[in-house]
């Protein structure tokens, strides 16, 4: 993290990612309300869903990085991340949150698969391959998962990143 804040925070790179995310939440919920009731076939419908979850999550994600950053004053960094994952009640949303942003991610790349790809690879599919994708972000939602827990390899949460759990 601290070596791709040199280029993800930098004042200029940060502007066009955030303009970025606003264009995706925008452009997004607009396409979710043109197609959501036409949506017929299983890509389709996985299509307008998960473009919906990552609008929202977007918003809240952002957000609370912000209010992190400007108002609480902290270090958005690991630990902010993963302060709710780490404790009991607050994983209840933290798991679900934040595995439901990286199926819906690779998700949505699935579904643009699925309908641009027209070939065959090595005898699978475009619909073997779309499914494949969305398989694998679950399973990448699985490892990091793995990788930001305490079960596994003993993270402990500084105080100062307490008031994120309410203690
Ligand atoms: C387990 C899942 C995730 C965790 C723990 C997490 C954690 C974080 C943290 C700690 C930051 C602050 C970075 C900093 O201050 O340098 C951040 C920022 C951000 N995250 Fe995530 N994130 C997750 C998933 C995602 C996903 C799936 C997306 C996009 C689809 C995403 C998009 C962003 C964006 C756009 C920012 C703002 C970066 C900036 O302002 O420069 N995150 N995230």
């Amino acid at each position: 993290m601290d070596t791709l804040r040199v280029v993800y925070r930098n004042i200029f790179v940060e502007t066009i990612l955030l303009i970025a995310v606003l264009v995706q939440i925008v452009s997004g919920l607009k396409l979710f309300n043109t197609n959501r009731k036409t949506a017929r076939l299983s890509f389709k419908k996985l299509h307008i869903w998960t473009g919906l979850y990552l609008a929202v999550f977007f918003i809240i994600h952002v957000s609370a990085v912000f209010v992190g950053r400007l108002i609480l004053r902290l270090d958005t960094n690991f630990y902010f991340g993963v302060a709710g994952l780490n404790s009991f009640p607050a994983n209840l949303f933290f798991i679900p949150y934040y595995a439901l942003a990286i199926i819906s991610f690779f998700g949505h790349i699935a579904s643009i698969h699925n309908k641009k790809m027209k070939q065959t690879i090595l005898g699978f599919t475009p619909i073997v391959q779309s499914l494949t994708i969305l398989i694998l972000g679950f399973f990448f939602a699985m490892l990091v998962f793995y990788g930001l827990t305490n079960k596994f390899n003993g993270v402990a949460i500084p105080k100062e990143y307490e008031v994120l759990i309410g203690k």
